[in-house]
């Protein structure tokens, strides 16, 4: 690492080396790393004024830089951090767009950055998306040779795309690339949708600097936040170099340093199996029970074979030894973590009656001071109208059956993601429902957006109706910051915290259930649960909150790694086929969701297959075999979710 800005981060040591293949500094927090790589350039910009040279900047776009954005303007109006000698080229900008388009990077750019600061914008260059295509190759080539004029790039800043892309370079791109027009990838054209709102109204292309132009400059710092991003960054720190995934040609840069958030690091090998890296304590982490647990199962996993027959060979040849001599053969560490999962499996999510014998041996993680209430008040935050069915439809069914008092608080609208297809389906069912003059057509004055809204309200009743859930315990938060804004622009505000207070003061659950689905790329699932989150803080000292027992669920992007899994609740097939119907009911859903990898499977049958991969993995750890399995992490509140 060549600046001492980064040393409080977990940094990459020698012995990762053979496992990491770009500098990695992980911070816990985004914002504490995206500020971290604002002083650094703030450093190279006074550096430079003291050598009475310009400073030149690559920069970026998207999401991920807009807070180095903030701080820098920040420095400019607390700390004098003058621009005056900086010249900045952004990475790309869509094509064709005019440079006022509210998406072009050029408006972009102003908005977060340039209007806020003394830059002189004739030295800030961004190539020109509003060019005849005819001109465009002319574009990128003085877009190289004003790079070269201006003496190369100082430090450039980068995100990176789902696909591996950096810049526009998508995958298949040439190491010897320069700037040029490219055709979108199509994940990369559907996460664009929160910025355009419409698919069709994406661009097609882009112009972009090549992969050469980025990696001439002298320093490069690639950040990527959140866990969406995991998958993507495992690959371009750990993998072979490949044109599939144009950020590993990032791994022959000599000056380049990636900057993570701890969820987005969470697919290294030094997070996920740490002990092949080196021995724990030398990597400042111990054995505790959660880091037993993960390798006994990864164990499991590698070598096919259930907990209880794992051998001492098995340990000693996966670089577990270091356990054996801890806890001095297999078959004790075996028998410890194949009770610790076992204890997981209740078929009583919310306890059992009192009146109950068994009570005593229910599981001991469902153990707290409410476990002895029956029935329970459960309040169940489902972020999308439709995530509680899609991860936990079955223990909803169950927790319903049980006699529990469910309430369901379905925390955004959901209107956004209603295409403009299937109100137009609506809207012609209800005009020949009223067959009304022309003039009644389109029914009450309503716009769109709350049009959207009651689709997803309706579906989401009825989903509740096929769950058994009493209607009049379905509350619709509509949290105002996802009607607010565009996707990607959305702030928490006061009024979602409060309004999530009030529901929480109102009911007083004895349980609660939240979405802690984080690989959402969307990011509404994370704002979700830091409303909720900030929202249980200010409660946390009310007595009814004191017994509060506290649950994550997931499923719809990702499940929680079994050593994860606090609470596993098994399905039979007659409630796996409920939780389908209930899924069904959110028609308006179908075919939305952008995966990777050609994964064309719709949310409901992810959902599906997620709960009986869930349960064939029980299987094979030795544990039992049932249709599905719901699995739910035990939430402890404290712990930040951003
Ligand atoms: C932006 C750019 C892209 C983004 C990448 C990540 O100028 O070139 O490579 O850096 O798509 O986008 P976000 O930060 O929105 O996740």
């Amino acid at each position: 690492m060549s600046t001492p800005l980064y040393q409080d981060a977990l940094s990459s040591s020698l012995e990762m080396s053979k496992w990491e293949r770009i500098p990695v500094v992980i911070f816990e927090q985004p914002k504490v790393a995206a500020a971290r790589v604002a002083q650094e350039i703030a450093q190279l910009i006074r550096d430079r004024v003291a050598e009475g040279r310009d400073a030149v900047l690559g920069l970026a776009t998207g999401s991920t830089p807009i807070f180095v954005y903030h701080e820098l303007a920040r420095m400019h109006r607390e700390e004098g951090l003058s621009f005056r000698n900086v010249i900045t080229f952004n990475l790309d900008e869509y094509f064709p767009i005019g440079p006022d388009h509210p998406q072009s990077y050029r408006r972009f750019m102003r908005e977060h950055l340039f209007d806020h600061i003394d830059i002189d914008l004739s030295r800030t260059h961004i190539p020109d998306g509003s060019v005849p295509r005819a001109e465009a190759a002319k574009v990128c080539e003085v877009y190289e040779q004003e790079i070269v004029r201006a003496g190369g790039i100082d430090l450039q800043l980068l995100g990176i795309g789902r696909t591996g892309h950096i810049g526009f370079n998508e995958p298949g791109s040439a190491r010897r690339s320069t700037t040029r027009l490219i055709h979108l990838d199509r994940v990369t054209r559907l996460d664009a949708i929160k910025d355009f709102q419409s698919e069709d109204l994406v661009p097609r292309t882009a112009l972009t600097m090549g992969v050469k132009s980025i990696l001439q400059a002298r320093r490069i710092v690639i950040m990527a936040f959140g866990e969406h991003k995991a998958r993507i960054v495992g690959r371009t720190v750990e993998g072979e170099p490949t044109p599939d995934i144009p950020a590993t040609y990032l791994q022959d840069h000599e000056n380049c340093l990636m900057v993570l958030d701890e969820a987005a690091a969470g697919q290294l090998t030094r997070i996920q199996t740490p002990w092949l890296v080196g021995p724990l304590a030398e990597m400042g982490l111990s054995w505790s029970e959660a880091m037993l647990r993960r390798a006994v199962t990864w164990l499991a996993q590698k070598t096919g074979k259930a907990i209880l027959k794992l051998t001492d060979e098995d340990y000693n040849s996966h670089s577990l030894q270091e356990l054996l001599s801890e806890y001095g053969n297999a078959y004790e560490i075996n028998l410890r973590i194949f009770r610790q999962l076992q204890n997981t499996i209740t078929g009583w999510p919310g306890g059992k009656p009192p009146s109950d014998s068994q009570i005593v041996s229910q599981p001991r993680t469902l153990l707290s001071p409410s476990a002895a209430v029956y029935p329970k008040r459960i309040l169940i935050f489902s972020p999308h109208p439709d995530d509680n069915v899609l991860s936990m439809g079955g223990t909803l069914l169950r927790l319903a059956e049980h006699q529990h008092q469910v309430h369901i608080a379905y925390q955004v609208s959901g209107s956004a993601s209603v295409k403009a297809e299937v109100l137009e389906r609506y809207l012609d069912f209800h005009q020949q429902m009223k067959a009304g003059s022309p003039s009644d057509r389109g029914g009450p004055v309503l716009q769109k957006k709350e049009m959207k809204a009651a689709i997803r309200r309706a579906e989401a009743r009825a989903a509740a109706r096929v769950c058994r859930v009493d209607p009049a315990r379905l509350h619709f938060l509509d949290l105002p910051f996802y009607d607010r804004a565009p996707e990607g622009h959305r702030k928490i505000a006061t009024e979602d915290i409060d309004l999530t207070i009030r529901l929480l003061e109102e009911i007083q659950p004895h349980q609660i259930y939240a979405a802690g689905d984080l690989a959402d790329p969307h990011g509404t699932h994370r704002l979700c649960l830091e409303i909720l989150s900030q929202a249980l803080q200010k409660v946390n000292d009310q007595p009814w909150f004191t017994g509060c027992e506290n649950w994550l669920y997931r499923g719809t992007w990702a499940d929680w790694p079994i050593h994860e899994v606090d609470m596993a609740v098994p399905l039979s097939p007659a409630e796996v086929a409920c939780k389908r119907r209930a899924i069904f009911q959110h028609e308006s859903q179908k075919n939305q969701a952008a995966f990777l990898d050609g994964d064309q499977r719709e949310f409901g049958q992810r959902a599906d297959d997620s709960a009986r991969g869930t349960s064939r993995l029980f299987d094979a750890l030795g544990l039992s075999d049932y249709e599905a399995i719901e699995t739910f992490h035990r939430w402890t509140l404290g712990h930040s979710v951003q």
